[in-house]
């Protein structure tokens, strides 16, 4: 997936503005130019600041998700990027048209080539089958039965309900009607895929389940994904960045790992508390430079190259980590006399690659051995020290402290 700052954009919103009100164009937009808060303008102006100054961009086969309290705007945000609502100041380009700009016939064909859309309800038609319901916006842009049946069922086969196309919504479960709605967007083929809540309504299991098949069913399709969630898990678990909004400003765009590592503000920390930190920081990011211990090293030696490490792995030939000598060790062996650097070492440590997550090796770090991090071949790529990991893990909790004590005390 692509997340890199070279990959083409698809999506880009530019210092965009939405105020709601008999006179959007007029003070209120003004004060939100300014720099005033959305809260401040409604009182002033009795106008609503749905956006203030969102900017963004959306690279080809990213997902995007964008996360936010009721209200912060996520809505507002995506019925941008088809025009389902007109926007007060700046810009919103997808592949380089100016939405702006369209209306009439154009906008439709533009909305139905380009976008699929899944909405938190499912809105299926109840008297049409699920294959028809698939198959609708194919119908409305004329495409005759058999090509539309056909595209339907391959998109129903994507999302593992084939066997289903000829029954009736109402036979199907809550997650199955969302699935026909996401069947529904994939028909068309569209490029961009705008999906706002299209989980929420689902129970936690399910909603976990389609997180999952969404995600595998994308790494084959490559669609560019703009998800909209007020739920900090869903949003880190499938985006590739992550955009947190409040009040219709943007507060921070950031990988998951960016996100829960250099969470911007305290309100981003304040969020990020309630998600379980191992599960998406990566062992790459809390690893150390090898710095393996030199072949030829008296045990005396090694222990003095340990510095303040948990411990430095002795390579094979092929740059294998084969042992490792912890601090604890080498002084036991010393203080029964040994010199050599071999009666200081042991074979039980944990090895895991550089994109396994804290949580993976949490258990192992508990032993308090330094982890071995390695590449596809085996080779030293990385030494964790387990105090790391654990510190790594409270860091946030520390800054949302640091937050309730700077805005309580
Ligand atoms: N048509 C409208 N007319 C007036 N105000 C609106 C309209 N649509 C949205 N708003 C206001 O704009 C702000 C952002 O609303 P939006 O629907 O984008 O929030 P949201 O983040 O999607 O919230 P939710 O999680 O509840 O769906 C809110 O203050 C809302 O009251
Ligand atoms: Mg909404």
């Amino acid at each position: 997936m692509a997340t890199s700052t070279d990959a083409e954009v698809i999506i880009e919103l530019d210092s965009v503005y939405k105020i709601f009100g008999p006179q959007p164009r007029g003070r209120a937009l003004q004060l939100a130019k300014s720099g005033m808060k959305k809260n401040d303008v409604q009182a002033a102006t009795e106008h609503v600041v749905g956006m203030t100054n969102v900017s963004f961009k959306v690279h080809r086969a990213e997902t995007f998700v964008i996360m936010g309290l009721s209200g912060s705007g996520k809505s507002t945000a995506i019925r941008t990027v088809n025009k389902l609502h007109d926007i007060t100041d700046g810009r919103v380009i997808v592949d380089g048209v100016d939405v702006q700009a369209l209306s009439g016939p154009p906008l439709q064909q533009f909305r139905r080539e380009k976008m699929g859309m899944v909405f938190q309800h499912f809105a299926l038609f109840p008297h049409r089958s699920v294959i028809d319901n698939t198959g609708y916006g194919l119908k409305v842009q004329g495409i005759d039965k058999s090509e539309r049946d056909k595209k339907s069922l391959e998109a129903l086969n994507l999302v593992g309900l084939g066997p289903f196309a000829h029954s009736m919504p109402r036979e199907l479960s809550g997650g199955m009607q969302q699935r026909v709605g996401l069947a529904r967007a994939l028909a068309a083929d569209p490029d961009v895929l705008l999906m706002d809540e299209a989980f929420s309504a689902l129970d936690p299991l399910i909603r976990r389940q389609m997180q999952d098949e969404m995600m595998a069913i994308n790494a084959e399709l490559q669609k560019t994904i703009l998800f909209i969630t007020h739920d900090l898990n869903e949003a880190l678990r499938i985006g590739d960045r992550v955009c947190i909004m409040k009040d219709g400003a943007v507060v921070q765009i950031g990988t998951p790992e960016e996100i829960l590592t250099r969470p911007a503000t305290g309100y981003v920390a304040e969020f990020v508390q309630d998600v379980d930190q191992g599960r998406v920081i990566k062992v790459l990011e809390v690893m150390q430079e090898p710095q393996p211990v030199v072949p030829g090293t008296t045990l005396q030696q090694g222990l003095e190259s340990l510095g303040e490490r948990a411990g430095a792995f002795v390579l094979d030939d092929a740059g294998c980590p084969r042992a490792v000598l912890t601090a604890a060790d080498a002084v036991r062996a010393a203080s029964v006399g040994s010199t050599e650097l071999e009666a200081g070492l042991r074979t039980d440590f944990t090895s895991c690659g550089p994109e396994c997550t804290l949580n993976e090796i949490y258990a192992a770090a508990g032993r308090g051995l330094p982890i071995a991090c390695v590449d596809d071949s085996g080779r030293l790529v990385g030494n964790l020290d387990p105090r790391h990991i654990m510190e790594e893990m409270g860091r946030v909790e520390n800054l949302i402290d640091d937050f309730e004590r700077e805005v309580f005390m």
